[in-house]
């Protein structure tokens, strides 16, 4: 099993500049390319509360405005003693942006669990089937 470590510490560090005023729980994402880089991103919350973006979706959609395209693992992190995975929304978006990615899960002290995208989110709607066969 790869050492997360740094990617898990990148997304504690990112989970402090959550803006969480609603829900007052703050989430750390730091998503790794083919390359090594690390981007991450953290919930920010709005008055509306549906246009609240998850960290995970923060931190993707940060890496493809920046030209990254190639994922391998992403770091999610909560101060919950249960793993806190990716919402469904998030699920949707990682499968289309980054595949099958390896998801690691983490609070402020350790590892919660490991996953890939795939058993996370088993029957997906993509654009393979917007393409007739
Ligand atoms: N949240 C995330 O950022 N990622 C998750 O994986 C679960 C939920 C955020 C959304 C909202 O700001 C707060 O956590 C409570 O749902």
């Amino acid at each position: 099993m790869s050492d997360a470590t740094a990617l898990l510490d990148a997304a504690r560090t990112a989970r402090l500049h959550a803006h969480a005023p609603f829900s007052h729980f703050l989430v750390g994402a730091a998503l790794e390319s083919a390359d090594g880089d690390i981007i991450t991103g953290c919930n920010v919350e709005n008055a509306t509360y549906g246009l609240t973006i998850c960290a995970e979706r923060v931190a993707m959609f940060k890496a493809f405005s920046e030209g990254l395209r190639q994922f391998t693992r992403l770091a999610v992190v909560a101060d919950t003693a249960v793993p806190t995975p990716p919402c469904g929304a998030c699920r949707q978006i990682l499968w289309e942006l980054g595949g099958d990615l390896e998801i690691i899960l983490g609070n402020l002290t350790a590892e919660t669990g490991r996953y890939r995208l795939r058993e996370l989110f088993p029957l997906p709607f993509d654009a393979r089937l917007l393409t007739p066969p």
